[in-house]
């Protein structure tokens, strides 16, 4: 059981590392064509979702090279003042950042030619895991504020704040719930509480589900 239970473990373990950590890879211009000036990049990247953690390959001949330049670069083809260049036939790029980046060919006349490739990077799809986690942390937070405020407040509150607090009182009737509202804040904190249990119970059912399935 105990054997059963780190085989699971690890299995999960093992799937969470390579969501987060394993992207796609795109050979460019792939795969019929490669970094060359035969293949149409805008129709190579179009129905193509890239995401941060993913890598591009470049493969191309000694008569090409890989530069990655401004937008307004990649407008007008300008290959001088360069944001990298690299050569050698095999260019990983990894994309570790959102937004848009852009390649051409430093040969002369090959940006004119087509050799130019602008992608727009988009958020990891890995981002469902990390919100749950997130949530139970959240409703935990209010609990230490919430009974600590009132504490220091009660006793210095009598000396400081009392005329503040009962000019809106004794002005109107209506305002007899602000000292009413103060008990209400402590059901929300055993609220909170309750959910985070809750959250708890839920998880820990869903690994017994696992165990009882396996
Ligand atoms: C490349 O493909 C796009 C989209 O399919 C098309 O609009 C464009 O005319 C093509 N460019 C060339 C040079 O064939
Ligand atoms: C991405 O990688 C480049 C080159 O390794 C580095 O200069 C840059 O700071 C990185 N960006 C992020 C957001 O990590």
């Amino acid at each position: 059981m105990a054997a059963m239970l780190r085989i699971v473990l690890a299995m999960t373990t093992v799937a969470a590392i390579s969501a987060v950590a394993m992207g796609a890879n795109y050979d460019v211009g792939g795969p019929a064509g490669s970094w060359d000036l035969a293949t149409n990049y805008t129709q190579w990247v179009s129905g193509k979702a890239f995401r941060v953690g993913d890598t591009l390959t470049f493969k191309y001949a000694s008569s090409h090279d890989v530069l990655e330049v401004s937008s307004a670069a990649y407008s007008s083809c300008t290959t001088s003042n360069p944001i990298s260049t690299k050569t050698g036939g095999n260019t990983v790029i990894t994309l570790n950042g959102t937004g848009s980046r852009y390649f051409i060919c430093g040969t002369l006349g090959h940006c004119a030619g087509g050799m130019k490739l602008q992608i727009d990077v988009a958020a990891p799809t890995s981002t469902p895991p990390p919100s749950p986690s997130t949530t139970p942390r959240s409703p935990v937070a209010p609990s230490p504020r919430s009974p600590a405020a009132p504490s220091p407040r009660s006793p210095v509150a009598p000396s400081r704040r009392s005329p503040s607090e009962l000019a809106p009182a004794s002005s109107t009737p209506g305002s007899v719930p602000p000292p009413s509202a103060p008990p209400t804040s402590p059901p929300t904190p055993s609220g909170a509480c309750l959910q985070a249990k809750a959250a708890l119970g839920l998880g820990s059912g869903i690994v017994m589900l696992m165990l009882v399935a396996l």
